[in-house]
């Protein structure tokens, strides 16, 4: 298969883990005969310093043209000041919304040979396998805002429209028909007027679906159910706020941020008629550690499969990459953020290189099979 993937490195981490993800991309397209055109583009702040601006016109085009992307991460001090007009973090939004990705899937899956990676106890983290589906381009992220221009009085608007609620509930519903058929819609009702909207919304359309266990749970004490009954979820669909809190709360289920991957999903379609898609890990630009070769590839990595399942239809090829993933991590290969006690911790590029490794060393695609 053709396909062309842009790449946007971004900040701090993101180059480093996008760099890792490209070698995948390219051992895949080896392994499985693909070709694989990467297009690098700009986004957040280095598009700023080298453009003025954090989502150049040429990036949007590229993305557009492209049949997915993926992200690294964008962000960091230098572009903080709270009065620069502009942001690597809106670059990334304004992305999503001019793609109209709408949906952003982040699965939460504990790798069982990090259970002891993560701070929670084992007995409560069995069985974890979560899809939260994150509303991406509405929500207090995108509604009328005032800044502090004053020093004194700043507001954000929670603002959602009947349609934009509708379309990520029928896509959970539609993702939590494939699973285990739960889906819990999360909102603060008791509260907000546009999270009323939401239930309401949500009931409507979920009375289409019989099939599914529908429960709504508001978000203060989904986000602690999230930690003390993690395994009685399965889909999980909530605003962009509260999808965005609540998968970083998620991410410690599975021992890291560097661990979850997403594909962000709207309507549009690329040239082979699947969704173009933009994929990215959860977790940010990390500038505490960027520069250091140390950041977990992993996340990015996974990105990579969901980009071939959802944005080119390679199934086979995207279950070859989680299964050499698992395969690194039976073998106790660790980046220190999922280091265990007393064993060695290996580098982003160490990592990225033994997953290849693994892809290549597989030719009968043994651990696929296992893995379907
Ligand atoms: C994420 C990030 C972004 C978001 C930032 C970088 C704008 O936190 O993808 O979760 O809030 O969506
Ligand atoms: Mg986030």
């Amino acid at each position: 298969m053709d396909a062309t993937i842009v790449i946007l490195d971004g900040d701090g981490i993101g180059p480093e883990v996008t760099a890792e993800a490209k070698k995948i991309l390219a051992a895949v397209a080896e392994r499985f005969g693909h070709n694989f055109v990467f297009n690098h583009q700009l986004i957040g702040g280095c598009a700023i310093d080298q453009f003025g601006v954090s989502l150049p016109e040429k990036t949007v085009e590229a993305a557009e043209d492209a049949d997915a992307a993926l992200l690294g991460a964008v962000g960091g001090p230098k572009w903080d000041a709270p009065s620069s007009p502009d942001r690597p973090e809106r670059g990334v939004l304004e992305l999503r919304k001019t793609l109209d990705l709408f949906a952003n899937l982040r699965p939460v899956k504990l790798h069982p040979q990090l259970v002891s990676a993560s701070t929670i106890k084992e007995e409560t983290l069995v069985g974890v396998d979560l899809l939260v589906v994150r509303e991406l381009t509405g929500g207090v992220y995108f509604g009328p805002r005032k800044e502090a221009d004053d020093d004194f009085e700043a507001y954000d608007t929670m603002l959602y429209t009947r349609p934009e609620i509708e379309r990520v509930v029928r896509l959970a519903a539609e993702s939590a028909l494939g699973r285990r058929r739960r889906l819990t819609s999360v909102d603060k009702a008791n509260v907000l007027a546009s999270s009323r909207l939401w239930r309401s919304v949500a009931t409507d359309a979920l009375a289409d679906y019989p099939q599914l266990d529908v429960d709504h749970i508001l978000v203060d004490a989904m986000a602690m159910h999230l930690i003390r009954r993690p395994a009685d979820f399965d889909v999980i669909v909530a605003g962009n706020l509260f999808g965005d809190i609540l998968t970083d709360e998620a991410s410690m289920l599975a021992g890291s941020m560097g661990m979850l991957p997403s594909a962000s999903l709207g309507d549009m379609r690329n040239r082979h008629s699947l969704p173009l898609g933009l994929y990215e890990p959860i977790h940010g630009s990390a500038p505490d550690i960027a520069g250091q070769g140390i950041a977990n590839p992993l996340a990015a990595i996974l990105s990579n499969a969901m980009l071939l399942r959802h944005s080119l239809g390679l199934e086979k090829e995207a279950a070859a990459i989680e299964a050499a993933v698992d395969a690194v991590l039976e073998e106790g290969v660790r980046t220190p953020d999922i280091k265990q006690k007393g064993a060695e911790t290996v580098s982003t590029e160490v990592m990225g290189n033994l997953v290849v490794e693994m892809l290549k060393s597989n030719p009968d695609n043994q651990d696929v099979e296992r893995a379907q």
